[in-house]
This record gives C-alpha cells, sequence and structure tokens, in this order.
C-alpha cells in the first residue's frame, strides 16, 4: 500500500497500562485529523478489540482534555494474542490464530494502516501483522524502559517519579523506628526502575536484576552504617532481582499472555533474610500498580506527544512502514519492529549511573 493512498488509521494501546497513553492517542488523532485529513478509529482493549471488532471513529471532542489523564481512554490488554487465542469449544479451551479476522474487522470500518502503542509484547504481535500486509507504526511505551533501540519510553518518568517519593516518604519513617525499610519497585527483568529511584531516593543499596547480589555484602553495607550512626538503611529493590545463585521470584502466572510470568514478591523474602543476619527490624514496601497510575510527568506528556506526532508523521509523509519510533540521542526517528520483537534493554554493568553510585559509597549488594 503507498502511504499517500492511507484515508483511515486505527490506534490501539496494548499490554499493562502506563502514564502517557492518552498523550499518544491524543497527538496522533489530533495531527492525523488536522494535518492529514485522516479518519481515525480507536480499537478498544488492544488486539481483544481487532478480534471482538469493538473500535469506535474517534472525533476531536474524544481526544481533547485528555493529555493529562492517567491510563488509557481506550483500553487496554495483556491477555489477547490473536495469533494465539483462547476459545472455549465444548467445555474445554483451545488456541486458534484469529488474526485473519482481526484483518478482516480492520477492513470493514476502511482502516488502513494501524498504530500500536505498546511494549514489547505488543510490537511482537504487530510485526506478524505488518507481515500480513498492514502497515503498522509502533510507539515504545513501558514504564519498565526495556524496549531496546529507544533510550527512554514514555512512562518510565512518571514511574521513576512515582517511586522517588515514595522512598522519600520512607526515609522519615525508616529513620523514626531505625528500620531497614526495604522498597520493591516494578521492571520486569529490567532493572531502570530500581536504579533511577534508588539514585534519586538516596538509597543505600540499589539491587537489580542484572546484577544478582550477596546477603552479606548487604549486610555489610547496612553495619558500616550503623557504625556510622546511622540506625536505618533504605533498600530499593526490582522485583526481578535475585540472590546470586537464586532464582527470581514469581508472584503469579498469567494464562494467555505473551509472557505469562508475573514478578513480584522479593522483597518480602528480603524483610527476613535481612533482619536474620543484621538483628535490625525490616520491613517490606512493595509499591506495585501505583508506578502505572496517575498522571504522566511532564517530560512523559512531552515524549508521548512527540512520539504520537513522530509516528503520524512518518507513516504519512516519508511512507515508513513497520517501524517502530524511538528517540536515541536526543533525536526522534524509528527502526524496523523486527529490530525490537522479543529482545529486552537490560541495565549494562557499566552504566554511568552504576559508577556513580559506586564512587559515592551505594552498595549494588555486590
Ligand atoms: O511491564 C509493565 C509492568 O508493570 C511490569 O513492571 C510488571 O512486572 C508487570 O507489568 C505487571 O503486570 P500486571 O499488570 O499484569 O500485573
Amino acid at each position: 500500500m503507498k502511504p499517500h493512498k492511507i484515508k483511515t488509521i486505527g490506534v490501539l494501546t496494548g499490554g499493562g497500562d502506563c502514564p502517557g497513553l492518552n498523550a499518544v492517542i491524543r497527538a496522533v488523532a489530533k495531527a492525523a485529523q488536522a494535518k492529514y485529513d485522516l479518519a481515525v478509529w480507536g480499537i478498544e482493549d488492544g488486539y481483544l478489540g481487532l478480534i471482538e471488532n469493538h473500535m469506535r471513529q474517534l472525533h476531536p471532542p474524544d481526544v481533547s482534555g485528555i493529555l493529562t489523564v492517567g491510563g488509557t481512554i481506550l483500553g487496554t490488554s495483556n491477555t489477547s494474542d490473536p495469533f494465539h487465542f483462547a476459545i472455549r469449544k465444548n467445555g474445554s479451551e483451545e488456541y486458534a490464530d484469529v488474526s485473519a479476522l482481526c484483518i478482516e474487522n480492520l477492513r470493514k470500518h476502511g482502516i488502513d494502516a494501524l498504530i500500536c502503542i505498546g511494549g514489547d509484547g505488543t510490537m511482537k504481535t504487530a510485526a506478524k501483522f505488518a507481515k500480513m500486509g498492514m502497515p503498522i507504526m509502533g510507539v515504545p511505551k513501558t514504564i519498565d524502559n526495556d524496549l531496546v533501540g529507544t533510550d527512554v519510553t514514555f512512562g518510565f518518568d512518571t514511574a521513576v517519579t512515582t517511586a522517588t517519593e515514595a522512598i522519600d516518604k520512607l526515609h522519615t519513617t525508616a529513620s523514626s523506628h531505625h528500620r531497614i525499610m526495604i522498597v520493591e519497585v516494578m521492571g520486569r527483568y529490567a532493572g531502570w526502575i530500581a536504579l533511577y529511584a534508588g539514585m534519586a531516593g538516596g538509597a543505600d543499596v540499589i539491587l537489580l536484576p542484572e546484577m544478582p547480589y550477596r546477603l552479606d555484602k548487604i549486610e555489610q553495607c547496612v553495619r558500616q552504617r550503623a557504625g556510622h550512626g546511622k540506625r536505618f538503611s533504605i533498600i530499593c529493590v526490582a522485583e526481578g532481582a535475585m540472590e546470586k545463585g537464586g532464582q527470581m521470584v514469581v508472584g503469579r502466572r498469567i494464562k494467555g499472555s505473551p509472557d505469562p510470568i508475573r514478578l513480584g514478591g522479593i522483597a518480602n523474602k528480603l524483610q527476613y533474610d535481612i533482619q536474620k543476619r543484621t538483628d535490625i527490624e525490616a520491613r517490606a514496601v512493595i509499591l506495585g500498580h501505583t508506578q502505572r497510575g496517575g498522571t504522566p510527568t511532564p517530560y512523559d506528556r512531552v515524549l508521548a506527544t512527540n512520539f504520537g506526532y513522530t509516528a503520524i508523521s512518518l507513516l504519512m509523509e516519508h511512507g515508513v512502514k513497520n517501524h517502530l519510533v524511538v528517540f536515541k540521542n536526543n533525536e526522534y526517528s524509528s527502526i524496523p519492529l523486527s529490530q525490537v520483537a522479543g529482545k529486552i534493554k537490560n541495565v549494562p554493568k557499566d552504566h554511568p549511573l552504576i559508577k556513580a553510585a559506586l564512587a559515592i559509597k551505594t552498595s549494588f549488594g555486590v
């Protein structure tokens, strides 16, 4: 399909929600309507809306006043893979490829290109639709900041801000009770949120999935602080962190999700391990989905708006398709979806922030 033939686009948000999704929807729809005279359809609940044909046309009032609103006006789903979709048949569950039905539903509304806003699971599926001939532009969303090819994803800054505010609050109660507070943050298999929030909140120990920790090293840090009169400590732990030689703590498994594993609970384990070693009372605080909620920070609003605008302008003016919009070295551009799908951007062990943290005596438990 030639880009100048595009008259109608669809937009969907897939995977876990994240602050800034509405800012992208708003930018895509406003630019598509005002600058390129396109009709815009919103697909409800991610790929589930494609399967069940739940879509509605978005008019200018629908995307007005949503810049600062968290979540997604379109709804989302992280358990609806059109290429492996659970169907109930004769009382039992079977999996089917319903991707052709999705394309048929898109055609019914005259949708000839799709803007998919999501993380790696959403991009994996988007890449498969691209192979079927549907022009796609991906927009990188996730609080985890773990998508390859882009320096940052929108939602990350807001999550770090929320986690930092929590650490700030925990400092005073930790200090009053002379406790060790263990703050667990999200991030899946990558430690970006823990690294940034830990640094910003002045955590004494930061534990990342990329650097399996040793309990004796954490104990050493806490004892050294006590030796200097600091009778409390703050540990910021990523949900994917693990003890050296140990395993990540799995919170639950979600049937039908592209990645069924949900991490969570390492802080609960650590509070007992550390209290036993140090004899200092330790408490776990799991921040969980608070990190995904609320209004996006100004940084995320700007990033999300630029991502949305870049996606639509690359599609309409430069004929780019089947790409993910990225922000790299302070510039907006795009890379093929095929370069992203199924990969994770981890924190490199030689990241400048790790060097800085080590220099100011922050422990990584190694
Ligand atoms: O990918 C975003 C994220 O919030 C992760 O940090 C977390 O591991 C996961 O999603 C939680 O997923 P759910 O909303 O299904 O519990």
